[in-house]
């Protein structure tokens, strides 16, 4: 069978390892390197899914652990998909449920067949094998589907994390088979010679290099259309992440989509643009926003500070959301100052337009083959991260 996605490699950077590509989905295509916003509840919290395309947001993310135990996948497939059921019509990917079930701490247990636990909703017993992954990610109807995979926490014995990453192996090569498997079957029942999703491996490993190494070579010997760099981002410094990172992307193929979950702060997002990541996605915009706070090209603004009360500019006067066409700084405060909900889904729309208009200047340095410089220009705006 076809697979239902596809990478060009339209540009390479002549001094550093950024690329400008695109991804083609069954809802559309991507241009990358791109920044995903989440929308773990079937929602980008605060913001109509039209004002998140008004973003110019090509692709958002959404969790299969939540959806599984609310509403349930089977609500979302009578629904006709995630696409249909919440009303966004481009693409969508979906994450597996390691991480948010990893991140459970006491209340999970991870064994051989899957990981065992409860629910922050009720404290009921699950069970998430990578099996009832993919069957929940295939009624969810996501363009990307995530593969089952432990993402180990830091700092993390060595040990440990070799026992994970050989598990997490093996654990996508049960994830492809059941994908293949149930693609087959609804290719027989529909006549179609294309799947409808893919399926992105992760890349495990922890901080140590020979470990990624390793998670690497296994990964990329089972053939699939992208893969994703987990595990990282969880705690360690900057150094560290960066330095494993610049390994990670070298031992990922050059022709395939490279994913790195959960990185989104602008210097992140530059630094691993500048390594070779295509792809990213962050609850950070959102989760700022409902906090008060905006990411700006000179900085990031806390709207709750007194020295706002009669500050009638706009948020960034670099920006071209809606937020900055219409409202004042001052009028932002007062809104967050009376808990009104206006206000977070003015920054919402604003923190996420700042990071997808982001990317797309970094998109056309690329093309135009001044990435360093216009890294040089953002950093020396934005001053500290
Ligand atoms: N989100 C951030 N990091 C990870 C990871 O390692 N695995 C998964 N599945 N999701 C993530
Ligand atoms: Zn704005």
């Amino acid at each position: 069978m076809k697979e239902s996605l596809s990478f060009e490699l339209i540009k390479k950077d002549s001094r550093t390892g950024a690329r400008r590509g695109r991804i083609t989905t069954p809802h559309g295509t991507i241009e990358t390197p791109v920044f995903m916003p989440v929308g773990t509840q079937a929602t980008v919290k605060a913001m109509k899914p039209e004002d998140v395309e008004k973003t110019g947001a090509e692709i958002i993310l959404g969790n299969t652990y939540h959806l599984y135990l609310r509403p349930g996948e089977d609500i979302v497939r009578e629904a006709g998909g995630l696409h249909k059921f919440m009303n966004w019509h481009r693409p969508i990917l979906t994450d597996s449920g390691g991480f948010q079930v990893f991140s459970l701490g006491k209340f999970r247990k991870i064994t051989e067949e899957g990981a065992k636990f409860k629910s922050y909703i009720d404290g009921s017993s699950h069970m998430m094998t990578p099996e009832s992954s993919i069957e929940v990610q295939t009624a969810l109807g996501s363009d990307i589907m995530m593969a089952f995979d432990e993402c180990v926490a830091y700092p993390a014995e060595k040990k440990y994390v070799e026992r994970s990453l050989e598990r997490t192996t093996r654990w996508l090569k049960r994830c492809d088979d059941h994908h293949k498997r149930l693609e087959t079957k609804a290719a027989m029942e529909s006549g179609s010679d294309t799947m409808k999703q893919a399926l992105f491996g992760i890349m495990q490993g922890g901080m140590f290099k020979d470990l990624r190494e390793i998670s690497a070579k296994q990964i990329t010997e089972i053939d699939l259309p992208g893969y994703a760099i987990g595990g990282l981002s969880v705690g360690e410094p900057k150094e560290i992440m960066l330095d494993i990172l610049d390994d990670c992307v070298d031992l990922l193929p050059e022709d395939k989509p490279r994913y790195l979950m959960g990185v989104g702060t602008p210097d992140y997002l530059f630094e691993s643009v500048e390594r070779g990541v295509d792809m990213f996605d962050c609850v950070l915009p959102t989760r700022l926003a409902r906090h008060g706070m905006a990411m700006t090209s000179r900085g990031k603004i806390n709207i709750k500070n007194a020295v706002f009360a009669r500050d009638f500019s706009t948020l960034d006067p670099d920006c071209d959301c809606y937020c900055c066409r219409n409202y004042s700084r001052a009028y932002l405060r007062h809104l967050f100052k009376n808990d009104e909900i206006l206000c977070s889904m003015l920054l919402s729309e604003h923190n996420i337009h700042f990071l997808v208009n982001m990317m797309k200047n970094i998109r056309k340095a690329i093309e135009e083959d001044r990435f360093l410089e216009y890294k040089r220009k953002f950093y020396n705006k934005y001053g500290e991260f």
